[in-house]
């Protein structure tokens, strides 16, 4: 473990050198990995584990458009991929990659088959926590752990093929076998993390949900539909609301932001972009400072949760989040993108 320090902070963290890939390819030697769920983290965390030269299983119900997916990608019926029953069987740890509620729907079936000594994995600390709402408690005889990539399994393949990684949380919330954490950190390195940092299962479902709800998809996209709204109604075209609001942003700005930091970029703009974006900076933060902690607060009762789970249990929710995400693709804003996105110059 390395001792970092973040701006006077000091954090524990897990680097691939320290815990290196032979370490952990040691460690889950006698192992056989059933990655559960060949969604969206199925893939990525799957297809890392197997290239990193891990005993890897893949357990995807058929028939699917997942299924196909995963024989497009090399597993083989039979030696590879199974049923998902045949998977929990063979698999000594289960990466539970299905997805949240889906995991509740199959808890039953998964119970079944965690027999003393084996490893129940999940990527986010969702069904422990709410276990009051999704039923999820796994027998006192088995490891459960965590490890969260922070960002889409399709990033987390996406970097591991070039070479880089997505960082990761980790967390142990029960050692039944004294080699939880060793367990947990090998599949941590063995999917492909940058560096690995330490969370429980409580904290990493209150900041995963808050972010994606906030900054990272909620908050951001609300800013933007304001924005590009208000300049729409005083009389600015499409291409120039869109343009001011959304692709320079993710072309240009949000680029230099992951390089460099906004600290960074305050000091690297235009000395008017600079006065006006340093001093609007403490109203924006004033203004939405109250909302985070509602949101915060929501999550921290498990309201959010609730209402993500009673929405995925009605019948008609499939269809009813068909037509909501239509009218936000159909919105001026977004189709305005689309032909933003079609107009960047490519090269031949
Ligand atoms: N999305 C991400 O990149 C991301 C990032 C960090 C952490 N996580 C966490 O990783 C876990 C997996 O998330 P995900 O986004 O990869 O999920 P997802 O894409 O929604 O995965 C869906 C998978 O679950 C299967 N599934 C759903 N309901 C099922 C059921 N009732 N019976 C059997 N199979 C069922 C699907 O099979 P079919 O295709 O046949 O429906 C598919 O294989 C979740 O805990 C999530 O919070 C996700």
């Amino acid at each position: 473990m390395a001792t970092l320090n973040f701006g006077g902070v000091e954090e524990t963290v897990i680097t691939r050198e320290e815990f290196t890939l032979e370490h952990a390819r040691q460690v889950l030697s006698e192992e056989t990995i059933a990655v559960i769920g060949y969604g969206v983290q199925g893939p990525g965390q799957a297809l890392n584990l197997r290239d990193n030269g891990f005993n890897v299983i893949v357990g995807q119900r058929t028939p699917s458009k997942s299924y196909e997916k995963a024989l497009a990608d090399g597993w083989k019926p039979g030696e590879t991929l199974f049923s998902i029953e045949e998977a929990l069987e063979k698999g000594t740890i289960i990466c539970y990659l299905l997805s949240d509620a889906g995991q509740i729907q199959l808890w039953d079936t998964v119970k079944k088959h965690l027999t003393a000594g084996k490893a129940l994995y999940f990527s986010h600390g969702f069904g422990i926590t709410y276990n009051d709402q999704t039923g999820i408690v796994p027998p006192a005889d088995v490891d459960v752990f965590l490890v969260a990539p922070k960002g889409s399994g399709t990033s987390l393949r996406r970097l591991f093929v070039a070479g880089e990684g997505l960082n990761s949380s980790f967390a142990v919330h029960q050692d039944a076998t004294g080699k939880a954490q060793d367990r947990c950190l090998a599949l941590g390195i063995g999917v492909g993390s940058g560096y690995l940092f330490q969370t429980n299962f409580k904290k990493e479902v209150y900041s995963d949900l808050t972010g994606e709800r906030g900054v990272l998809m909620g908050g951001i996209a609300g800013m933007m539909e304001a924005q590009y709204s208000i300049l729409r109604e005083k009389g600015h075209s499409p291409s120039e609301a869109f343009n001011e609001t959304v692709e320079e942003f993710t072309q240009s700005l949000i680029r230099l932001v992951g390089e460099n930091g906004m600290d960074w970029m305050f000091a690297n703009c235009s000395t008017t972009a600079q006065r006006g974006a340093l001093d609007w900076r403490h109203r924006f933060r004033e203004a939405t400072a109250p909302v985070f902690r509602d949101l915060y607060e929501s999550v921290a009762t498990g309201n959010e949760a609730r209402i993500t789970i009673e929405a995925n249990q009605a019948a008609d929710y499939r269809e009813k989040l068909e037509e909501e995400l239509n009218e936000i693709h159909q919105s001026e804003m977004w189709q305005a993108g689309q032909t933003v996105r079609s107009l960047r110059p490519k090269n031949d």
